[in-house]
């Protein structure tokens, strides 16, 4: 980011933690927390002994770097009382692959998940609205601490980087890597939501619709009306969805076949195949393949041609064979129609409600 960034408004919280930008009167429980020898240990670039004028030149740096947009530093404080629990920061690489957390926690303040916590807000608001593709974490090797954090917020340990980083005496030092993706994220969201709660799909990357990836969240309804093995028809300006909760999670995508464009709620779920309600074409919501052409034939997603068929003892061919056709505009025209992969939208669930991110509706 090369440009002033805004604190989130209203500020992250999940009720046991907030995240809010730093102030003077922090300086006071700053200058204590960084006496504390972990802290010292463990982040290197933290001076040794710790004054009330480093304090202040922190505050003053996380200001400055809020305005330059070179790093969002937030206070991680007490809802209630605002009482300082730590630090933690999203620090912007030169591109969206090259972005990195870190945090501190107060040594008052250890053993109550608060690191975790705030974690997991700093990183889904990261994913989320600041259009991040990769987030990396990294510690020294003997910080089992923050690794164990990392972990359960849903990062992958990518193993020893050599010489990563320098110690105090500026000697380099080893660091073990983690990073993170939107679909670890999902991953994590998915294997802490309550067994049997509604839960997104993880998808391949590669079957976002186009236009999504920087696109707002758009509430669709609430995901207690969902219920597994169902799909529902959900019609926004003039965009018709399917809303489907398969085995692996729930999928958003175009009510529209693949093939011409018949509405696929009104077909039959099975498993993760969606039947069309027209010329027999099947399809997976997961996958995004056809698993059956229609009986028109015509090109699959890859550009392959594939015959007319017919689907029950017709008169021109025996079930399930090759029907041959009179050449004409029509048959031309079956010949020339492209089957395309099912994209879909990246959704999520926030206080009960399915949002999908969705290119601009019109107005
Ligand atoms: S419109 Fe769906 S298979 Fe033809």
């Amino acid at each position: 980011m090369s440009e002033p960034l805004s604190p989130p408004n209203p500020p992250l919280t999940d009720e046991v933690v907030s995240l809010r930008p730093f102030n003077a009167d922090d300086v006071p429980a700053i200058v204590a927390a960084c006496q504390d020898t972990d802290i010292q240990r463990w982040i290197p670039m933290i001076p040794v002994p710790y004054t009330e004028a480093d304090a202040r030149r922190y505050v003053l740096m996380t200001l400055q770097a809020w305005h330059d947009g070179t790093s969002a530093e937030f206070a991680v404080v007490d809802p209630a009382s605002d009482r300082l629990l730590g630090s933690i920061g999203l620090h912007f690489g030169p591109n969206p692959r090259r972005h990195a957390v870190g945090y501190w926690v107060a040594p008052e303040a250890r053993r109550r998940g608060v690191a975790l916590r705030a974690v997991r807000l700093v990183v889904r608001w990261g994913f989320e609205h600041l259009a991040i593709e990769r987030l990396a974490l990294w510690t020294l090797p003997g910080n089992v601490a923050s690794q164990a954090v990392a972990e359960r917020a849903g990062f992958r340990n990518e193993g020893v980087i050599r010489n990563w980083e320098a110690d105090r005496d500026d000697h380099p030092v080893d660091a073990v890597m983690f990073s993170m993706t939107p679909d670890d994220l999902a991953d994590a969201e998915a294997i802490d939501a309550p067994s049997g709660s509604p839960r997104i799909a993880r998808l391949p990357r590669e079957l976002r619709a186009t236009g999504t990836r920087t696109a707002p969240f758009i509430d669709l309804l609430a995901a207690d009306e969902l219920t597994p093995g169902t799909m529902r028809r959900v019609t926004l300006a003039e965009l018709d969805l399917l809303v489907a909760w398969t085995p692996d999670g729930i999928v958003v995508t175009a009510d529209r076949c693949p093939h011409m464009s018949a509405p696929l709620s009104i077909g039959v779920l099975n498993g993760c195949v969606v039947a069309c309600p027209l010329h027999e074409g099947r399809f997976d919501l997961c996958t995004g393949e056809t698993v059956q052409m229609p009986t028109t034939g015509g090109l699959d997603a890859d550009g392959r041609y594939h015959s007319p068929w017919s689907p029950a003892a017709p008169s021109a061919a025996p079930a399930g064979e090759a029907r041959l056709e009179p050449p004409s505009k029509k048959a031309e025209a079956r010949r020339l129609t492209r089957v395309g992969r099912l994209r879909h939208f990246p959704a999520r669930i926030r206080d009960g409600r399915l949002e999908a991110q969705l290119p601009i509706l019109p107005e």
